[in-house]
C-alpha cells in the first residue's frame, strides 16, 4: 500500500441527513447522535457499518446516525431551526463518517457544507477541530468489530451548504464560478437560499426559511387527520412522498393524497419564491442573476413549481438557466468533493 495518499472528501451536513461522498463511496447518515443503549447485539439483519456505527471516545461512546435514530433512548439531532447547534457534536458525526470512508492511516482533505444559518462561531470551531492528526475508533454494533485509525487532515473548508451544488453546476456548464447565481436548497427542516454575487456569498441576500419538506408533510398530516379522525404522523407521510405514492392507507381504507399534496406544495413554493424575491431585491443594481439552481430533497416536490414561477416571472433570460441537478439530494456533497480536489 502506498503511503501518504491523499483522499478528498465532500460532506454535506444537512439538518436531517449527512451526506458523504468520496469517489464511488456515498453515504447518507441521519443527523443524530445518541447515548448507547446496549442489549440484543448481533440480532440485526443489517450488519453494515454505516447502520451500526458506534464512535468510541476516550471517556464515552456514541451511537451515530441510523443506530442512534433507531436504538438510542437519549438522542440529539445535530441541527435545529436550520442550523448546526454545536461544533463538538457535529465533530462526533464527522469523525464517524470519516471512519467509514478511510481504511488506512491516510491524508485527507475535507470540504464540508453547513446550513446557511449556522453561526460563524460554530463554523470556526468546526474548521479548527477538523485539522491535523485525528484518532478515530469505531465499532460495528452488529458484529462488534472495531476499526481504529489515525488520519491526518491536511485541510478543511467549511462552507454554506448550497455552495456545493453551485460549484458543481457551474463547472458542468463550463461557466466561470463568478457568475451571479441564486441557489435554493430545499431540505427537510429548512430551505437555505444562497446568493452568489461576484463569486462570493452575499450575506444580506442569503438566508433561510423554516418552510421545507417537513412543512408539507405536517400540513398534509393535519389535513388527513381532520378528514379521517385518525392520528397521522408527518414522518410516515415522508416515506409516502419519497416513494412517489398518490394514496395512503388509513384504518384499512385508501385515501388519495394527490390533491392535498399539490395544494400545499403550491402554497409552500409561493412562500419560498416570495423570500427569494425579497432577498434579491437587496442586491446592488449592478448584480445580474444569471442562474437559479434548485436542490435538496425538496426539489422533488417543489422544484417544478418554483422553476415555473422563476421563468414566468422573467427572472432569467433563458429557461435553461433554471437548473435542477440530476441528483438534488447529493449535489452539495458531490460539489464539495470537487472543491476538496482543487485544494
Ligand atoms: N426522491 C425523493 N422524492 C421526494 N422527496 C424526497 C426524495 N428524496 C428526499 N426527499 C425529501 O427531502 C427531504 C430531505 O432533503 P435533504 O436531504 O435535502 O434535507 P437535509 O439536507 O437533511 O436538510 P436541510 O437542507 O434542511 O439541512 C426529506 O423530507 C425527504 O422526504
Ligand atoms: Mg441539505
Amino acid at each position: 500500500m502506498m503511503s501518504n495518499m491523499t483522499i478528498h472528501v465532500g460532506i454535506d451536513l444537512g439538518t436531517s441527513t449527512i451526506k458523504v461522498v468520496c469517489g464511488s463511496q456515498v453515504y447518507m447518515i441521519p443527523s443524530i447522535i445518541g447515548e448507547p443503549n446496549p442489549g440484543w447485539t448481533g440480532m440485526s439483519l443489517d450488519k453494515s457499518l454505516v447502520n451500526n456505527m458506534v464512535l468510541i471516545e476516550e471517556d464515552q461512546e456514541w451511537y451515530v446516525g441510523e443506530l442512534a435514530r433507531t436504538q438510542s433512548e437519549v438522542k440529539r439531532p445535530l441541527a435545529s431551526e436550520g442550523q448546526m447547534k454545536s461544533a463538538e457534536e457535529t465533530f462526533i458525526a464527522i469523525k464517524a463518517a470519516l471512519g467509514l470512508l478511510v481504511d488506512e492511516d491516510e491524508d485527507v482533505i475535507v470540504s464540508t457544507g453547513v446550513p446557511v444559518a449556522t453561526s460563524m462561531n460554530v463554523m470556526k470551531n468546526l474548521s479548527r477541530m477538523l485539522k491535523g492528526q485525528i484518532n478515530i475508533e469505531i465499532r460495528n454494533d452488529a458484529t462488534n468489530e472495531i476499526k481504529s485509525l489515525t488520519i491526518n487532515i491536511k485541510k478543511t473548508l467549511v462552507l454554506p451548504e448550497p455552495f456545493g451544488t453551485y460549484y458543481m453546476v457551474l463547472k458542468s456548464k463550463g461557466e466561470e464560478t463568478a457568475v451571479d447565481t441564486v441557489i435554493i436548497d430545499i431540505g427537510h427542516g429548512s430551505t437555505d437560499i444562497l446568493t452568489m454575487y461576484q463569486g462570493r456569498p452575499m450575506r444580506t441576500a442569503s438566508g433561510s426559511l423554516v418552510e421545507a419538506t417537513d412543512t408539507l408533510t405536517s400540513r398534509m398530516a393535519k389535513a388527513l387527520g381532520e378528514k379521517t379522525g385518525a392520528i397521522i404522523k408527518p414522518f410516515d407521510l415522508m416515506m409516502t412522498i419519497k416513494k412517489g405514492k398518490d394514496t395512503v392507507m388509513i384504518g384499512g381504507q385508501t385515501y388519495s393524497i394527490k390533491e392535498i399534496r399539490e395544494y400545499y406544495a403550491k402554497q409552500i413554493s409561493k412562500i419560498i419564491i416570495d423570500e427569494v424575491l425579497r432577498l434579491i431585491s437587496t442586491l446592488p443594481p449592478d448584480a445580474f442573476v444569471e442562474y437559479y439552481i434548485i436542490c435538496g430533497g425538496g426539489a422533488y416536490n417543489f422544484g417544478e413549481s418554483i422553476k415555473e414561477a422563476i421563468i414566468s416571472g422573467k427572472l432569467v433570460s433563458k429557461p435553461d438557466h433554471v437548473v435542477i441537478p440530476e441528483n438534488p439530494v447529493l449535489s452539495n456533497a458531490m460539489g464539495f468533493e470537487l472543491v476538496a480536489k482543487t485544494q
